[in-house]
C-alpha cells in the first residue's frame, strides 16, 4: 500500500499526493493545493511543529529515549551532567569530553553578585521562588550581551554551559531569600546535585554533606526531567528562540510556561490535591468528583502517553528508596490508593489516563524537604538542558520564524463611533 495521503479540494476537483515520511505528512504540500486555507488545529494536537533527532517519545507504548538511549538505562546508569551532555552534543561523551565538560560547569556555578544583591533580594520576601527563577534568567541576558551573537558556536556554547552551570545557584538563591537565610556560594568540590543542596541547606558548618542517596535520588529525578520533545516549555522555547532571541530571554520564556498548573505546576497540584482529599476514605469521593468533571486528578493524564508514563515507574521506585532514609511519607498511601482506584475505574481506563511524572515526585521532594513552591523550580533545573539542545537544533536547521496563522472570528469591518455617542 503506498505511504500517502491525497487531498482533494471538491471546490475545484483539483487533487494532491502527499508522501507520509517519518509518520507526518509535509504541510508545505497543502499549501500548494490549497493556499489560504489553514489546517485548524489550535493546541497543536495533530500538529508536528519541527523535526528533532533529540527525544524519542512513544507515548502508546510508554517509550522514553534521549538519543536513541532508553531512559530506564540513563536513570540507572549515567548522571545528570552526563545526560545533559548527551543532549547537547548528541553522543555519549569519552571520559576526557565528559571531565572537560563537568570542569566547565563546575566553574560556570557562580553568579554576578548583582543578579544576587539587587535583582533577588529587591523581590518581596513570600515572591514565588518560580517568579525569581525566571526573572533573574532573563535579567542575566543583560550581563552577557555578547550572547546575542547565536551564530558563533563558541559563543552560544558559553551561554548554554552558563545557563546550565547557573540555574541550580539561581534556584537555590531564589528559596534562600523566600526564607530570609543567607545566600550559599557554591561549592565546586562538590557535584551537581550535591552542590545544588548544599546551597539550600547549608547552615553554619564549614561543608554541607548531602546524604548520598538522596544526592543520587534528586540526580536521577534531574535525569528524568531533562527533555522532553515538543511539550508545552520546550515550544515556548523554539517559538522565542525562532525569532533569534538570547539563550537567556528564550530560557526565560520557556520556564514560564513551565510554571503553569498543567506543565510543571503539576507536581505542587498533586499535593495540594492529597492534602485535600486527607484521608484514604475519601479517596473514592474525590474520584467520583473527578469524573463529574468538578476537579482534575493532578499527576495524571497526558498529551502524548496513553500508557503509564516511564518515569513515573522510575520515581515510584525512587521513591521508595528516598523514604528509606526520609521515612515514609504520610501521603504515599493515599497516593498509591488513589492510583489504585482510579487504574481500575472506567472513566480513567476508557480515556487513557495513567499516572504521569509528576504524580509521584512531589512526595520526593517533600520528603527531602523541599517547600512546594521549589517544586516546579526543581523541574527547571534540569530541563534547561533539553530546552537548549533544541535551541541549537532550531538553529542548526536554519528555522523560519514561527508565525501560524488564524482563523478571524471577530466583528466584520464597522465605523469608529465616537465615545459620546456610544
Ligand atoms: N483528570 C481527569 N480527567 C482528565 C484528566 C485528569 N487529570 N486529564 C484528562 N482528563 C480527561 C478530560 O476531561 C477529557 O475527557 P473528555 O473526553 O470526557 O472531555 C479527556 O481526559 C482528554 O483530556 P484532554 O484535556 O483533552 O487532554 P490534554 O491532552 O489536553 O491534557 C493534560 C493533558 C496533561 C493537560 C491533562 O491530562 C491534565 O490536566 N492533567 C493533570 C495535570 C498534570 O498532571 N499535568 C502534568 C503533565 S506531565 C508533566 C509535564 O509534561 O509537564
Amino acid at each position: 500500500m503506498p505511504e500517502t495521503i491525497t487531498i482533494t479540494d471538491n471546490r475545484t476537483g483539483d487533487s494532491i499526493e502527499i508522501p507520509i515520511d517519518q509518520g507526518a505528512a509535509d504541510a508545505t504540500q497543502w499549501a500548494k493545493l490549497l493556499p489560504g486555507v489553514w489546517f485548524h488545529d489550535p493546541s497543536f494536537g495533530a500538529t508536528s511543529a519541527a523535526s528533532s533527532s533529540i527525544t524519542e517519545l512513544d507515548g502508546a507504548n510508554g517509550i522514553l529515549r534521549y538519543r536513541g538511549y532508553p531512559i530506564e538505562q540513563l536513570a540507572e546508569h549515567s548522571s545528570y551532567l552526563e545526560v545533559a551532555y548527551l543532549l547537547i552534543h548528541g553522543e555519549l561523551p569519552t571520559a576526557k569530553e565528559f571531565e572537560a565538560w563537568r570542569y566547565e560547569i563546575t566553574h560556570h556555578t557562580f553568579i554576578h553578585e548583582n543578579v544576587r544583591k539587587r535583582f533577588m533580594e529587591g523581590f518581596h520576601h513570600d515572591a514565588h521562588p518560580m517568579g525569581i527563577l525566571v526573572s533573574t534568567v532573563a535579567a542575566l541576558s543583560t550581563f552577557y550581551p555578547g550572547a546575542k551573537d547565536i551564530d558563533d558556536r563558541d559563543v552560544l556554547m558559553k551561554q548554554v554551559v552558563r545557563l546550565i552551570a547557573k540555574m541550580p545557584t539561581l534556584a537555590a538563591g531564589a528559596y534562600r531569600h523566600s526564607v530570609g537565610m543567607p545566600f550559599v556560594y557554591p561549592d565546586n568540590s562538590l557535584d551537581f546535585a550535591a552542590n545544588f543542596l548544599s546551597m539550600m541547606w547549608k547552615t553554619a558548618e564549614p561543608r554541607y554533606e548531602a546524604n548520598p542517596v538522596l544526592a543520587r535520588a534528586l540526580d536521577v529525578l534531574f535525569i528524568l526531567h531533562a527533555d522532553h520533545e515538543q511539550n508545552c516549555s520546550t515550544t515556548a522555547m523554539r517559538t522565542v528562540g525562532s525569532s533569534h532571541a538570547d539563550p537567556y530571554i528564550s530560557t526565560a520564556a520557556a520556564a514560564s510556561a513551565l510554571y503553569g498548573p498543567r506543565h510543571g505546576g503539576a507536581n505542587e497540584a498533586v499535593i495540594r490535591m492529597l492534602n485535600e482529599i486527607g484521608s484514604i476514605e475519601n479517596v473514592a469521593p474525590y474520584v467520583e468528583k473527578v469524573k463529574r468533571g468538578e476537579a482534575r486528578l493532578q499527576g495524571f493524564g497526558h498529551r502524548v502517553y496513553k500508557n503509564y508514563d516511564p518515569r513515573a515507574k522510575i520515581i515510584k521506585r525512587t521513591a521508595y528508596e528516598v523514604f528509606e532514609v526520609t521515612g515514609k511519607s504520610p501521603m504515599l498511601d493515599l497516593a498509591l490508593a488513589l492510583e489504585e482506584v482510579a487504574l481500575s475505574d472506567e472513566y480513567f481506563i476508557s480515556r487513557k489516563l495513567y499516572p504521569n511524572v509528576d504524580f509521584y515526585s512531589g512526595l520526593i521532594y517533600q520528603a527531602m524537604g523541599f517547600p512546594m513552591d521549589m517544586f516546579t523550580v526543581l523541574f527547571a533545573i534540569p530541563r534547561t538542558a533539553g530546552w537548549l539542545s533544541h535551541y541549537m537544533e532550531l538553529l542548526d536547521q536554519g528555522s523560519r520564524i514561527y508565525r501560524p496563522r488564524q482563523v478571524f472570528t471577530g466583528a466584520a469591518e464597522r465605523d469608529y463611533v465616537p465615545i459620546v455617542n456610544r
